[in-house]
């Protein structure tokens, strides 16, 4: 079975920042980013979303490009990759837009004894996430895109699980205490090597770097 593999995909500003100074939802990518997101997401088999991403944003990212969706449908691949919402609590509010896309929505929380909130069609357990990862790539989700946010995003980054990064270099300068990771994330040394660079419109910038450390 292939290993999992997982690109955490990001808009940060030119200071680090996923989200202006005072928090809610951001939306910091312009159209330039727009595309190469729903690049990941053509790619990705599913994405990893963390449950205060989805609650303040009320849903999630689509493919809409028509190039992106035929070529998936060529490959007999769903039109959107599945959305795996990782949380603890599991509460979600039931009115979300989210609950209304036409994706597979599965939710990954620590405990599977817990009922599954409405809306969502499959549970998996994350007792530890290298065996949840390879269990989702035998189910065929293999590829998984990461959305964030930050602390979806240091979780994963410390359990050094993140294959590549995917940054789009916003021309934004924030503040703020929103970096794209959360205070006190405790990273390994660790390097990666450029794979990408290239403006996308909007003086918006994209970098891919695939980890070179274990
Ligand atoms: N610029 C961008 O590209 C971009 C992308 C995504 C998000 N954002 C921004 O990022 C902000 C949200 O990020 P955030 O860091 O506050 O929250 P987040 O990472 O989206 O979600 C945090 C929640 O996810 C769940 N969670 C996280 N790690 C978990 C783990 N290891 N195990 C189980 N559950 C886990 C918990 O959910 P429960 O509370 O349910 O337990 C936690 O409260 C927003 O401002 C959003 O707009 C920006």
């Amino acid at each position: 079975m292939p290993a999992p593999e997982l690109r955490l995909v990001l808009a940060v500003s030119l200071d680090g920042r996923l989200a202006p100074a005072q928090g809610g939802a951001a939306q910091l990518g312009g159209s330039g980013d727009r595309r190469v997101l729903e690049e990941a997401l053509a790619w990705a088999d599913a994405c990893l979303i963390g449950a205060r991403t989805i609650r303040l944003h009320g849903c999630t990212c689509l493919i809409r490009d028509q190039d992106l969706l035929d070529h998936r449908s060529t490959q007999q691949r769903s039109a959107q990759p599945h959305a795996l919402v990782v949380s603890r609590t599991g509460v979600f509010e039931p009115a979300l837009r989210f609950f209304q896309q036409p994706l597979e929505r599965w939710l990954l929380t620590p405990s599977a004894a817990a009922e599954l909130p409405a809306g969502f069609q499959q549970r998996r357990a994350i007792d530890s996430w290298p065996q949840l990862l390879r269990r989702l790539a035998d189910e065929g989700l293999g590829r998984l895109v990461v959305l964030g946010g930050a602390e979806l995003a240091g979780h994963l980054l410390e359990q050094q699980l993140v294959d590549e990064l995917q940054l789009t270099l916003v021309p934004q300068v924030l503040g703020g205490r929103h970096s794209w990771l959360p205070p006190g994330c405790a990273l390994q040394p660790n390097t990666w090597r450029l794979l990408e660079q290239r403006g996308v419109g909007g003086d918006e910038l994209l970098l891919r770097y695939r980890r070179t450390t274990a």
